[in-house]
Order: C-alpha cells, then sequence, then structure tokens
C-alpha cells in the first residue's frame, strides 16, 4: 500500500504563470498543477502531468485563469486618520508639497497616528487588506513611516506583521523613518537621520521587525547625502534598501539606490532618460505608482520607453496610503498604469507578480507559478488576463489558493 497523499491536483484552467521567456503570460491552457505542503510541487500542461501524480485527490477548476497570487509591493496601508480635506484642498488649487510645507500632508497622518491605538490602526489596516484582498493579492509591503518616533515607527511595524495573524496573507515590513521630519526636528534633519532614522532600525532590526530599507529622497523629504547614511548603516547589517525616488523632482535618488544595489526605486516621474541605463546594470526594479500619480494630477509621465528598452524590470504598486495615493485596488492600479503610462496589460501584471516579487527580494518564493514557489494563487472569472487590467472594478476574482489549499472568495 502506498503512502496516503498529503498533495493535490488542480486541473481543467488556463495558468498565466508569469514565468519570462515563455511566451505571452507564460500562458498554459489546459493546465494542471500539483501542489504539496503548501509548495507548487509540479505546473504544466494537463497531459504532461506525470505518473506520479495521478492518483492524487484532483479538483477541476471549471476553465478558469490562474495567476500567480498578486503581490502590492508598496504600500503605506498602516495608518490613523485620513486626508479627504487635503483632496478638496488640492482640487482648489494647492500643491501636494504647498500642503506638507505648511504642516499637512505626512504630518498630519503622523499626527493621527501617534494618535490612535493599536487596535485602531490594525481595524482600519484590515478594512484596506480586505480591499486588495478581493483582487486576488496575498502578499503586500507595509511601510512605517507615519510615527516618526523610534518606538511609534516600531510600534506602525509591529502591526503591519499582525496582520499575518487575521488575514491569509503575507506581510513584508520596510522601515521608513527617513520619510519626513517631524517638529521635533526641526531644522535638525541630520540628527534625525542619527538618532531615530538610522538608532531605530538598529533596534527594530534586533527586534526582526525589518525586511528592507526605505527612505524619501525628496525637497521635503532627506537629501542624498542622509539617505546614503541610513543605506550604509542598512547595509552594514545585512538589510536590504529600495527608495522613493524622483517622485517630486530629480535628486538623482534613483542612481543613488543603484549605487546601493537597492531592490527598488519606487516612483520616478521625475527620472532622467540617461539615468535609466545604470538601473539597468544594477539590476533594481521600478516600481510604477499611477495611483499616486493620478491622484496629485502629475502631469510628469516616469521615462517608460527608456526603461522597457533599457531592460529595466517594471513592479506596479498601489502606493496605498492617505495622502498622494488614497487606492486600495491593485488591479486597478494596473489599469492606471496601462492607461496613463503605457505599460501593456502584460507588463502590468508582470508588474504584480514576477516584479513585484523581485521588488521584494522574494522571487524565490513567489511571483510565478513554477515548482518551488510557495503554491499561493489568484483564481479568476476572466476569459484572458488582459482582463485583468482592462475592465475597471468589479469583482473577477472567483476564489483564492492559499497554501495549496482552495478558497471561494
Ligand atoms: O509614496 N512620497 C512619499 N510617501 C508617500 C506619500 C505619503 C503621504 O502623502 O502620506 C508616497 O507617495
Ligand atoms: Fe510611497
Amino acid at each position: 500500500m502506498s503512502a496516503p497523499v498529503s498533495g493535490k491536483v488542480y486541473r481543467g484552467f488556463t495558468a498565466a504563470t508569469m514565468v519570462a521567456g515563455n511566451g505571452p503570460y507564460g500562458l498554459v491552457s489546459d493546465a494542471a498543477l500539483a501542489v504539496q505542503d503548501g509548495l507548487i510541487a509540479w505546473a504544466g500542461p494537463a497531459p504532461d502531468l506525470p505518473q506520479a501524480y495521478l492518483d492524487w485527490p484532483r479538483q477541476d477548476l471549471g476553465g478558469a485563469l490562474v495567476t500567480p497570487a498578486l503581490i502590492d509591493c508598496h504600500t503605506h496601508l498602516v495608518f490613523g486618520g485620513d486626508r479627504s480635506n487635503e483632496f478638496a484642498m488640492r482640487l482648489g488649487g494647492a500643491s501636494y508639497e504647498e500642503i506638507a510645507r505648511s504642516g499637512g500632508g505626512i504630518m498630519s497622518t503622523v499626527a493621527a497616528t501617534r494618535a490612535a491605538s493599536d487596535d485602531e490602526l490594525l481595524q482600519s489596516a484590515l478594512r484596506r487588506v480586505d480591499d486588495l484582498m478581493a483582487d486576488g493579492v496575498a502578499v503586500i509591503e507595509v511601510k512605517s513611516g507615519y510615527g516618526l518616533t523610534i518606538e511609534h515607527e516600531m510600534r506602525m511595524l509591529r502591526i503591519a506583521r499582525k496582520i499575518e495573524r487575521h488575514r491569509p496573507v503575507r506581510i513584508c515590513t520596510s522601515w521608513l523613518a527617513a520619510h519626513a521630519l517631524p517638529p521635533e526636528y526641526t531644522g535638525a534633519a541630520d540628527r534625525y537621520i542619527d538618532e531615530v532614522a538610522i538608532a531605530g532600525m538598529e533596534q527594530a532590526h534586533a527586534a526582526g521587525l525589518v525586511d528592507a530599507v526605505d527612505g524619501f529622497c525628496e525637497g521635503i523629504g532627506f537629501n542624498r547625502a542622509q539617505i546614503a547614511r541610513l543605506f550604509v548603516k542598512a547595509t552594514a547589517l545585512g538589510i536590504p534598501v529600495k527608495l522613493h525616488a524622483e517622485q517630486l523632482s530629480d535628486l538623482k535618488g534613483a542612481v543613488l539606490a543603484a549605487e546601493f544595489g537597492a531592490l527598488s526605486a519606487d516612483h520616478l516621474e521625475y527620472l532622467a532618460e540617461e539615468d535609466v541605463p545604470r538601473l539597468a546594470e544594477a539590476g533594481l526594479v521600478a516600481v510604477m505608482l499611477p495611483g499616486a500619480y493620478y491622484a496629485l494630477r502629475e502631469t510628469q509621465l516616469p521615462p517608460i520607453e527608456a526603461m522597457r528598452v533599457n531592460g529595466v524590470a517594471m513592479a506596479v504598486a498601489t502606493d496605498c496610503n492617505p495622502g498622494s495615493s488614497p487606492l486600495s485596488s491593485l488591479r486597478l492600479a494596473m489599469n492606471m498604469a496601462c492607461t496613463l503610462f503605457r505599460l501593456t496589460p502584460e507588463e502590468a501584471l508582470a508588474g504584480t507578480t514576477r516584479n513585484a516579487a523581485a521588488a521584494l527580494g522574494r522571487s524565490d518564493d513567489c511571483g510565478t507559478i513554477e515548482p518551488g514557489k510557495r503554491a499561493d494563487l489568484a483564481v479568476w472569472n476572466v476569459p484572458h488576463p488582459d482582463f485583468l487590467s482592462y475592465w475597471i472594478g468589479g469583482n473577477l476574482l472567483r476564489a483564492r489558493i492559499g497554501d495549496g489549499e482552495y478558497h471561494e472568495r
């Protein structure tokens, strides 16, 4: 008698495997998938399913489209309060920078976040996680950056990690104390970098709370020298870095990120075309955040064609935050990436699967449908993967497969 089987076989579906170099979307029609212990054991055309899996329990997916579970690789979804008042102010003509410089913007969310209880922060974050999950998202990056003291920044990351206990998603946490200068440190940005951004990073890292270190390199954020000091320390601790760069102006932040071998540079509307080859050489991922472009009514487009020509991997994320990108639909971000930034629908899906995994340093365990990766998948009621970027709104998700288990949505 053979040993009982812990695995399972899925059949009767089309797979957009998103494996690079395997044709559009890495598409396999009439696909089969064997999962075991939460991992993909085998994936390919059903007629090729090896003998060994033929007597495993099987489930037919009725012709659905299956993609890797989506990955939102850039969010600020733990925060207190909201900034709907600033929406009205911007519509009235105030710029994002003007609002920030007059004490609103990030600082108003800092005040609301510091004032909120742990439970308030967790519950409001879970609502946004639920929105993302409805779009098939199973991996979410969450940044600190609305605490701006060591204690409050660490609290944000602890709450972010707690999300995993309440929802079937994986959370990656980024230390973003270098997001804005709190009033306590007015005129003392260098001291803030030392006393909070760096000292806090060391503590948060020791507490196991930091998957990556991020910063905001901008006139209303921090300069290159300050970010570089933070990155030197992060690198010494073995923590990967990433950067908000060239969102509002060209401070050469992305080039700095490339010099540090960063996982990603994010935003990039003001990235100079001549700097694009540096990003390609460094192999970092360019994270496109069209929700912020849209919400701020930006008109400067990131140099998409130059990135495409130079082979820079592009990811797409929501940037979910209460100010510049009040957006909790990753599919809408994909639609905007196509409509506003002229990504192809295939580039948009690569941007929320394979390239988003790379932006998180998690290419080994998610982002494509391949043996050895986690069996975290999205099962869609759509006829073709183009549909995921094309259709605006609606409930396109039929089910999710998490750790190999099937769950109706
Ligand atoms: O990614 N650019 C800096 N940080 C966020 C905005 C945060 C906010 O406005 O609260 C961003 O756009
Ligand atoms: Fe951001």
